[in-house]
């Protein structure tokens, strides 16, 4: 081949790329999680969650390549949350953002949206006025408020007429402090007393002998899941509560099922209540956690953020075929405004008015499974709950 002819073919070799490229763009999608640290399985969880997405339903919507680009966020920390949002935004163009482990990061993140023309979807932080700091943010995950809410019916119909509340002093701990009194005491009970602890918190003994001296006879607690809940749950175990008489009522983020192994047989019987359990009977769950496993490695691994990041997938999905490909994030989040599907949790919809996740609750209780391992046993299923968090609805 003569220099002229070579020249040539890659002149045109470059016209036939441009004009593919600009029919058939690659969409990034950024995603920020705890990949490292303390959290860094609940990242995992995230990333799981897309993996087993995209290998299922493909890399590429209408002709599009799908590029995931992650970002580590280690703990809460709202400036570095900014930055990185920003950093995705302006460096690496991303059309999508999502992920999010905690509530002070997403705050960080929503009002930089409008002017980047990017949606957010939230893949795990949990407080219900997230929602209300942007209208491009969407959430996959749960409310604190919804998971709670029918626990405090639930404490009273089981003889608890006094209860102590026990949270992180944040978002999602005062939404589920106020969750879980509004139910109890519309039920007939009372909340005796109500603490706060820093997030920081990790000697929880001192906190145990309060609960016990505080003559309640239900506690509920709420801590974002990880080494916290983990750390909890045992300190309650090995502090002779339960022999106490003291009853437990928590979200499932206290007994995740990757925690399961570490808690033992001490954690049988506790009751907990949410929105995904691993062990859930379903085809469509089935499907899923073979996938998620494969993507995580072990199965001892998954836990409830894999499928926020599934279901937020999806919704990522539907907004880059509503657009084909262009940047337009009103339009990408009106697309998938009442939106509703099978989810490896159990039906769920995404509510037009407030852009969150409206699905099944469920009564589970930790119990072996047929294998022998422990499993979050699905007990009782409250259907179609709204995030009574919302003041809007
Ligand atoms: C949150 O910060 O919103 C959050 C974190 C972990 C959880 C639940 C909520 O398990």
């Amino acid at each position: 081949m003569t220099a002229g002819k070579r020249i040539l073919g890659a002149a045109v070799g470059a016209l036939l790329m441009s004009s593919v490229s600009a029919y058939a763009e690659t969409i990034k999608v950024g995603i920020i999680g705890p990949f490292s640290g303390p959290f860094a399985l609940q990242g995992k969880n995230f990333q799981a969650g897309v993996e087993a997405y995209m290998a299922l339903n493909g890399k590429s919507v209408k002709g599009h390549d799908i590029e995931v680009i992650y970002r580590d966020l280690p703990a809460a920390n709202p400036a570095q949350s900014r930055a990185l949002a920003q950093e995705l935004v302006v460096k690496e163009k991303v059309q999508y953002l999502g992920g999010v482990y905690f509530t002070p990061d997403a705050m960080a993140i929503t009002p930089l949206l409008a002017q980047a023309n990017t949606p957010l979807v939230i893949f795990n932080a949990a407080t219900s006025a997230i929602m209300n700091t942007s209208p491009l943010v969407v959430r996959t995950s749960f409310t604190t408020a919804q998971t709670t809410h029918p626990l405090g019916k639930i404490a009273f119909d089981e003889g608890v007429k006094k209860a102590i509340t026990v949270v992180s002093d944040y978002g999602p701990g005062v939404d589920a402090e106020n969750a879980f009194k509004k139910a109890f005491e519309a039920a007939g009970g009372q909340v005796t007393e109500s603490i706060r602890m820093p997030m920081n918190t990790t000697d929880f003994s001192p906190i145990m002998q309060r609960v016990r001296d505080s003559g309640a006879t239900g506690l509920f607690t709420f801590l974002p899941s990880g080494p916290p809940t983990l750390g909890f749950v045992k300190a309650f175990n090995e502090t002779g509560l339960k022999q106490a008489g003291i009853k437990f009522y928590a979200p499932g983020d206290l007994t995740q099922e990757s925690d399961l192994p570490a808690l033992g047989a001490a954690a049988e019987g506790l009751k907990t209540s949410f929105h995904y359990a691993v062990s859930h009977d379903s085809p469509e769950n089935k499907k899923f956690v073979e996938a998620a496993t494969k993507a995580i490695g072990g199965a001892d691994q998954l836990s409830f953020p894999s499928v926020g990041a599934y279901d937020g997938m999806h919704v990522i999905y539907k907004m880059i075929e509503a657009t084909d490909g262009k940047q337009d994030a009103k339009k990408a989040v009106d697309a998938v405004k009442g939106l509703s599907w099978t989810s490896p949790r159990g039906p769920v919809r995404i509510e037009a008015d407030t852009r969150h996740i409206t699905q099944n609750i469920y009564l589970r209780e930790v119990a072996k499974g047929a294998d022998g391992k422990y499993i979050n046993k699905e007990i009782q299923t409250f259907a179609d709950q709204k995030d009574p968090g919302m003041p809007t609805q």
